[in-house]
């Protein structure tokens, strides 16, 4: 019988008031971490120069950031440990607050679409654009063919091209891509459906005249996407006024873009920090968040929270490429670590819990801009960790004295 991972609970009280070290042993007792982690863990959670070297070009050395564990996180009914990288202070606090104050409403929910990557293969001077996407739509299935066997691994995963589309840019100058739809299983997927576009081009190309043109994935994914939701009780939230002020806050972004970006940007503090520390391609996300954000035309929140009867209810849609296997999954010991707390299965619930933890910074922001404001929360919190450091510090020295 398989090794039943232990059981986890993402709640646990004064965890920021611990030193470093005591916070990790908490994360080893959870008994999660494989003892290669641990080691990489209690060594700082370095990269070594050998894996740098490997990652990139021209390496010259390591560049770090902080790694920390957001708590209270409960997503579709199990406690979960979010972990994130990244340099903003309060981003992870504020995150594992809101995350708090959802749970007691019973914590996030949500569905990932199937990992459904899009790849673009551009062609120009196609002598009659429209004559030339019927013929390519009636030639479909060998397109397919072509298109699975440049991915036999994929295919023998349960992966593989599923849809094709075309479309006409431009009449007059005959340029038209076509996109091919491909499951990519656990796999962010780029690598994939670029090989897939650079396979089915030149078939495609005999069907359309022309020229062939970019051979690439689209980082607007639209048929694959993370839709979360969560409802909070005004109670949790501080009060009604605070409730009506998030719903408020939600309403100027849907009603003006120069809002929406910076509420989007919230979003992302969550979204980009899990990103950083599991190991994914935030710029991706990045890009596909904000190309989903202006789909229809105008810039609109990705996270919309409207009033119920005892608090509020918010839902997050936006596209989500992420991996649980391939690019730095495998080489990167901080993200194997990140991936052993976390505990996620596959892609989608990696995607479930990254739209959790944007919904919970968007939250978290949105409560605090409609109460006392950001600054006066933010420098709360900055002399709470200040207070922190300096009692770790007294009682470092303590010990170091009586040890004499
Ligand atoms: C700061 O990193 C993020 C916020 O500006 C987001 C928002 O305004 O909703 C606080």
């Amino acid at each position: 019988m398989s090794k039943q991972p232990p059981a986890v609970t993402s709640r646990i009280p004064g965890f920021y008031r611990e030193h470093v070290e005591q916070r990790l042993r908490a994360m080893i007792e959870t008994g999660l971490l494989s003892e290669e982690s641990v080691r990489h863990l209690q060594d700082g959670g370095r990269l070594t120069l050998e894996i740098a070297d490997r990652m990139s070009e021209n390496v010259i050395g390591v560049h770090g950031l902080p790694l920390s564990i957001a708590l209270n996180f409960r997503v579709n009914n199990n406690d979960v440990l979010v972990p994130m990288a990244v340099e903003e202070p309060s981003v992870v606090a504020a995150a594992s607050n809101a995350a708090r104050q959802v749970r007691m409403t019973g914590g996030f929910f949500g569905e990932a679409t199937a990992p459904i990557m899009t790849t673009q293969v551009q062609f120009d001077d196609v002598p009659d654009p429209r004559e030339a996407k019927a013929r390519v739509e009636a030639e479909q299935s060998l397109i397919f063919q072509i298109a699975d066997e440049a991915i036999p691994g994929m295919v023998q995963r349960g992966g593989g091209c599923r849809d094709l589309d075309v479309r006409v840019l431009d009449e007059d100058d005959g340029v038209l891509v076509v996109h091919l739809y491909v499951d990519v299983g656990d796999a962010m997927g780029a690598n994939v459906v670029d090989a897939v576009a650079e396979a089915v081009a030149p078939r495609i190309c005999e069907l359309t005249g022309g020229t062939v043109g970019l051979r690439i994935l689209s980082n607007l994914p639209m048929r694959r996407r993370v839709r979360v939701r969560c409802d909070v009780s005004a109670d949790a939230l501080g009060g009604p006024d605070l409730a009506d002020g998030i719903v408020k806050a939600s309403r100027f972004a849907e009603l003006d873009r120069f809002r929406a970006v910076t509420h989007n940007k919230g979003v992302m503090n969550g979204v980009d920090a899990v990103a950083l520390a599991m190991g994914q391609d935030w710029r991706s996300i990045e890009a596909g968040a904000h190309a989903f954000a202006s789909v229809t035309g105008t810039y609109k929140p990705l996270v919309v929270w409207t009033r119920t009867d005892s608090g509020v209810h918010g839902e997050l849609d936006m596209p989500m490429a992420v991996g649980t296997v391939g690019g730095s999954t495998r080489v990167h010991r901080g993200v194997r670590a990140g991936f052993e707390l976390m505990g996620v299965k596959n892609a989608g619930e990696l995607a479930i819990v990254m739209g959790a933890a944007g919904m919970a910074s968007n939250l978290a922001a949105l409560r605090a801009l409609a109460g006392e404001g950001i600054q006066r929360g933010h420098m709360r919190l900055h002399s709470r960790k200040q207070e922190v450091q300096e009692n770790a510090r007294l009682q470092a020295k303590k010990v170091e004295r009586g040890g004499q």
